[in-house]
Order: C-alpha cells, then structure tokens, then sequence
C-alpha cells in the first residue's frame, strides 16, 4: 500500500520529531531529506564537486558523524541552490516515498515538488526566534560551541536562502495543513499532526 506523508517547513520548526513520531505511530518508513542535502554540503566541504557529489550519494554517506551541525546545514543550502544537484536526489526520494507500507519524508519540497501527490501535506512552522531558540539547545547540548545569537543569525541565513532560490523554494503547498509550532508543546504539535493523519487513513 502506498501511503505517503509530506512535510515540509523551515529549520527547527519541529519536522524532524513530527516525523519520526507519525513514522512510530503509523509504521511508516521515515526519511529525512536534509540528511541528503547535508552529506552533500559535507562532502562539497572536503573538496567534492556539488553535482558529481549529489549523483554519486550512497545511503552509507547520511550515517556520517557532524551531519546534523551547523557546518553541515550551512553547506546544504548553498548547494540546494543548485538545480542539477536538487535533480540528482529526486528519484531516491520519490521511490522512497513509494515504498510498500507507507513512508514519510521531511524537508523543504516534498509537497511542492516530489511528491504533490501525496495523501497527507502538512507545513509545520514556527517564528525564527523559537525556532533559533529550540536549535541553540539542541546543538549546546550534543556539546556544539555555539552562542544563542549565531544560530539566530544562521538559521534566518538560512530562511532567506531557502525561501529565496529560484529552484524549489521553501512555501507552504496551497493544500498543505499548516501546524506553527510556536507556542506549542511538541506533543501538541505530534498530536495535531497525527489527527491529520488518522483522518487520511480513513479514507
Ligand atoms: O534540520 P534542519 O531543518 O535545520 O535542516 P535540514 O532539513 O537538515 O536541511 C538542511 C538544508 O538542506 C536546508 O536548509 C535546505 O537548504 C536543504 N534542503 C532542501 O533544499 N530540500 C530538502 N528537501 C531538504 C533540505
């Protein structure tokens, strides 16, 4: 059976747990898109060319240590810029997504561009001081030398280039439910999500 849940939204706006949480609950297949765009950041880091490195992506690259860092995340978006690398990573999501049993994928077009057709689109969201906030403990505490006001600093860097590139930018799907995690718990948050879920399940 296929199933599949698209969520899109930007940095630390609480995809990441949203996901593997709906994943738990639905046993569904979860993938992290991010992780794709960062082993490429990452290896474009030691010297690789973005293109060749997108196309030569093995899922043993996305079990590096530091993926999840801001070194990486910053390294992602410049080449998620790039549209030939954007192509290079479509069809491993999209057969991903196609996976018998139900998958979920986060990241930043999975509505818009790889899977429109999804049965459940959801936006999760929340303002860029929360959003930077949540991310400073996330990183201080897995021991990151990090200051409250960098992350600030990085992850609207981030929004705007994410939101600004010409090749599939980060919005809101038209037909997406959109969860702003701002002043939510992130139980509330899974919960909402999850009901959303359900409801599709249904039908
Ligand atoms: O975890 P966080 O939300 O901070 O970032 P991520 O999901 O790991 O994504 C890192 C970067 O990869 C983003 O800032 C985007 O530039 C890029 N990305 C993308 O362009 N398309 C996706 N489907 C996923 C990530």
């Amino acid at each position: 059976m296929i199933f599949t849940v698209a969520i899109d939204g930007p940095a630390a706006a609480g995809k990441g747990t949203i996901s593997r949480a709906i994943a738990a609950r639905f046993g569904l297949r979860h993938l992290d898109t991010g992780l794709l765009y960062r082993a490429v950041g990452r290896k474009v880091l030691e010297g690789a060319e973005p293109v060749a490195a997108a196309r030569a992506l093995v899922p043993e690259d996305l079990n590096v240590p530091g993926l999840r860092g801001s070194e990486a995340a910053a390294a992602a978006s410049q080449v998620a810029t790039i549209a030939d690398v954007r192509a290079a990573l479509v069809d491993f999501q999209r057969d991903f997504a196609r996976f018998d049993g139900g998958a979920v994928l986060d990241g930043r077009d999975i509505c818009t561009v790889i899977c429109p057709d999804a049965a459940v689109k959801l936006y999760v969201t929340a303002s860029p001081e929360v959003r930077a906030e949540r991310r400073f403990l996330e990183l201080s505490q897995a021991g990151a030398d990090v200051t409250r006001d960098g992350v600030l600093q990085d992850v609207l860097a981030r929004d705007a280039r994410d939101m600004g590139r010409a090749e599939a930018p980060l919005v809101a799907a038209a037909d997406a439910v959109v969860i702003d995690t701002s002043d939510m718990a992130i139980d509330e948050a899974v919960e909402r999500a999850a009901d959303v879920v359900a409801a599709a399940r249904k039908d």
